[in-house]
């Protein structure tokens, strides 16, 4: 999805007007076919004034994540830099897994502005309502083994965390293996899921929901006491395009440091900056499930558990319940 070119040239005023005459030069088209593209910028959320004699002025972009204005100043080399855009999709991942067979470049990212079937873990739903998050997928094509997976999606919960603070200064914490609180709620949920054989890997796909912008009265009545949003942490609306951009230079670093460097740093920050370590936590995985102190994220990413009984048992999939810190 290219910008369309009446738009840089609107932007190119930086606030100012440019005529008719101009544009119908610049554009070689007739001042008939400028007006039906101004109504088309104009259906997209752009405010453009009209004004005789002076001719059009953009007065206000959308809060919208189209894929020209996310890779405006996007601090990446490749990650982002090749997005799929949906104003409203099912789930960015099931999007993201149909794209896998155009063999996406690495670090294609896809967004959608609202899923109607959005997909958390355990097959739960991801509540996705419209222009209030950021719901998008990560196709990556590593070149680690299978086992790094879950590593990885700690990886993109470093990243989720590192790029919250760097664009909002706000601190959210890492509940093993990778959902970020603020303040003991829910923030973002991660659901990665592969393509490829058993031993090797071809696609990785990480989606990411970040609920964004939403007021506690948005969230539905069972998410109210366990869902939170920036807007909610922070007293103010954040921007989405700002903060989205952020996240994909954060995660764009981490990659690369994680491909050169191996694991060591993401799993020191998961440790340092964990929700999970030292508190009383159940861990489900299907039917299991384990209630324990939390002691240790050990190097291959598992999470220790010191049971009642004295038994340490290492877990290396499932979802994390804070009971008792
Ligand atoms: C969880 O915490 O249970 C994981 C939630 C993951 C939600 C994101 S939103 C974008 C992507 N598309 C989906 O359908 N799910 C993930």
């Amino acid at each position: 999805m290219e910008e369309p070119k009446l738009l840089a040239l609107l932007k190119s005023k930086k606030g100012g007007f440019i005529s008719g005459e101009a544009i119908a030069r610049d554009m070689g088209i007739s001042r008939a076919a400028i007006w039906k593209e101004i109504e088309a910028l104009r259906t997209l959320g752009y405010t453009i004034d009209a004004k005789p004699r002076m001719g059009y002025c953009l007065s206000s972009t959308p809060d919208k994540l189209y894929p020209w204005e996310v890779r405006e100043g996007l601090p990446t080399r490749f990650i982002g830099q090749s997005i799929i855009y949906f104003d409203e999709a099912d789930s960015t991942n099931n999007r993201a897994k149909e794209a896998l067979k155009e063999a996406p470049s690495d670090g294609t990212v896809v967004l959608a502005e609202r899923q109607t079937a959005g997909r958390g873990r355990l097959g739960r739903q991801w509540y996705s309502p419209t222009g209030s998050g950021l719901w998008m997928s990560l196709i990556l094509k590593p070149t680690l083994a299978v086992a790094d997976i879950p590593k990885l999606t700690m990886m993109a919960a470093v990243a989720v965390r590192k790029g919250i603070l760097e664009a909002v200064q706000t601190e959210v914490s890492i509940k093993w293996p990778n959902d970020l609180l603020q303040n003991g709620r829910k923030i973002c949920g991660i659901l990665a899921e592969l393509s490829g054989e058993a031993d090797r890997l071809s696609y990785l796909i990480i989606g990411i929901g970040i609920n964004v912008n939403q007021t506690a009265e948005d969230f539905p009545e069972e998410l109210r006491e366990i869902g939170t949003s920036l807007r909610m942490a922070l007293g103010r609306r954040v921007d989405r395009r700002r903060l989205l951009q952020t996240i994909l230079g954060q995660l764009e670093e981490e990659y690369i440091r994680v491909s050169s460097e191996g694991f060591t740093g993401v799993l020191a920050e998961c440790r340092r900056y964990s929700a999970t370590l030292g508190a009383t936590v159940t861990v489900s995985n299907g039917n299991t499930r384990l209630t324990g102190v939390a002691e240790a994220i050990e190097d291959h990413g598992g999470l220790r558990l010191l049971l009642p009984g004295g038994k340490k048992v290492t877990v290396y999939s499932g979802d994390t319940t804070i009971e008792k810190r």
